[in-house]
C-alpha cells in the first residue's frame, strides 16, 4: 500500500512531481491554512505531513494522528512544531536549512537599506504629492557605508548577513551564543557580548531562531540601551521583539526605525500601533519569498517528507529517532 501524506498548501510543480509518483496524497490548496479541526481529522490516517510554518503541529495533533512518521516543514524555522514531542512520539521532523539562506541574508540587507534611507516612506511621500522641491533636509536617513552592524546571531544566514556587509566596508560585531573564530578570521568581523553589540551599533538585526531563552529578547531593556539613531531588522521570528516596547521605542525616539518582516501574530493585526508609524517598515514575511529558493525549499521538504514516509533517516533531520513510531 502507498503511504498516505497531508500537505498542508499548494506546492511548487517540481515537489508535487516527487510525491506524487510514490504517496496517496492529500493537498490542501487553499490560500489560508487548513482550521486546526481540518488539520487534526486530516493527520488521523496518514503517514507524512508537510507543512508551513502556519501550522501548529503540537502533541495534540500528533496523538491524533497514529500512523504518522514524518513532520515535513517548509521552513529553516520549526517553532511552529513541538520537536520534543514528536521525538518522544519516535516521529522524525524535516525542515529546508541552506537554500534559503542568501535569499533572507538579501531581504535583510534590503530591509536594512529601505529603513536607513526611508524609501518606503519617501515613496508614499512622492505618491502623496508631497514633493515640492529638491530640499536640504528631506528625508534624511542613516548612512549605511561604514557604518557598524550588529548581528544578533551568527549562523547561516547572519554570516550571509554580515557578508554583504563587507561591500559596504561595515564594521560588524556579532553576537551568538557560540563563538565562530573561523568566521571572524575569514569575514574580518567581531565577536562581543549582546549588551556590547546592542549599544554600539548602528543597525541590529536579529538572526536567531525562536526558542524559549528569544521569546522578547528584543525587549524594553535593549531597546533603551540601543543609539537612538539606530536600527533594528527582523527577519528571525517576530516573537524575538517585544511589539508593544518596539512601539514605544519608535514613537519617543529611543531608536531612529525599525524593519520587520515577521511580527508576532501574524499576519499583523490592521489596528497594531505600529502601523501608524511612519518609521517602521513591515513586510509580510517574505524575506526567502524568490520563486527560486521557493521551489528549493519545497523539493527539499518533500525528499525530507518521502524519506520519513520509507523510514529512511532524512536528509534533514532536525530531530533524532530511532525510526520507528512509538504506538
Ligand atoms: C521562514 O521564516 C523559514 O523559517 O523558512
Amino acid at each position: 500500500m502507498r503511504p498516505k501524506v497531508f500537505i498542508t498548501r499548494q506546492l511548487p510543480q517540481p515537489a508535487l512531481d516527487l510525491i506524487l509518483p510514490e504517496c496517496e496524497t492529500e493537498m490542501w490548496t487553499d490560500e489560508l491554512p487548513p482550521p486546526r479541526a481540518v488539520l487534526m481529522d486530516k493527520v488521523r490516517d496518514v503517514d507524512g505531513l508537510l507543512c508551513l510554518l502556519t501550522d501548529k503541529i503540537d502533541a495534540p495533533l500528533m496523538d491524533n494522528a497514529p500512523r504518522l512518521k514524518v513532520i515535513s516543514n517548509c521552513a529553516v524555522g520549526y517553532d511552529n512544531i513541538d520537536v520534543a514531542a514528536a521525538t518522544e512520539r519516535g516521529i522524525a521532523v524535516g525542515n529546508t536549512p541552506g537554500v534559503l539562506t542568501e535569499t533572507t541574508a538579501d531581504f535583510a540587507f534590503a530591509l536594512l537599506l529601505a529603513a536607513a534611507r526611508r524609501v518606503v516612506e519617501a515613496e508614499r511621500y512622492t505618491r502623496a504629492g508631497k514633493w515640492k522641491t529638491w530640499g536640504l533636509t528631506v528625508l534624511l536617513g542613516q548612512d549605511v557605508f561604514g557604518a557598524t552592524l550588529g548581528l544578533v546571531g551568527l549562523g547561516r544566514i547572519g554570516t550571509a548577513v554580515a557578508k554583504r556587509a563587507r561591500g559596504f566596508e561595515m564594521r560588524v560585531l556579532y553576537y551568538d551564543p557560540q563563538r565562530r573564530p573561523e568566521v571572524e578570521t575569514q569575514l574580518g568581523i567581531t565577536y562581543a557580548d549582546l549588551d556590547t553589540v546592542v549599544r554600539q551599533a548602528d543597525f541590529l538585526s536579529i538572526h536567531t531562531p525562536l526558542t524559549e531563552t528569544t521569546r522578547h529578547l528584543v525587549n524594553a531593556d535593549l531597546l533603551r540601551k540601543m543609539k537612538k539613531t539606530a536600527i533594528l531588522v527582523n527577519t528571525a521570528r517576530g516573537a524575538v521583539v517585544d511589539q508593544v516596547a518596539l512601539y514605544t521605542a519608535l514613537r519617543e525616539g529611543w531608536i531612529a526605525g525599525a524593519a520587520l518582516d515577521v511580527t508576532d501574530p501574524e499576519p499583523i493585526p490592521l489596528d497594531d500601533p505600529l502601523l501608524t508609524l511612519d518609521n517602521c517598515i513591515i513586510t509580510p514575511h517574505i524575506a526567502s519569498a524568490s520563486v527560486a529558493t521557493r521551489t528549493k525549499m519545497a523539493v527539499m521538504a518533500a525528499h525530507n517528507l518521502l524519506a520519513g514516509v520509507r523510514g529512511e533517516p532524512l536528509p534533514n533531520p532536525v530531530n533524532v529517532v530511532r525510526g520507528e513510531r512509538v504506538p
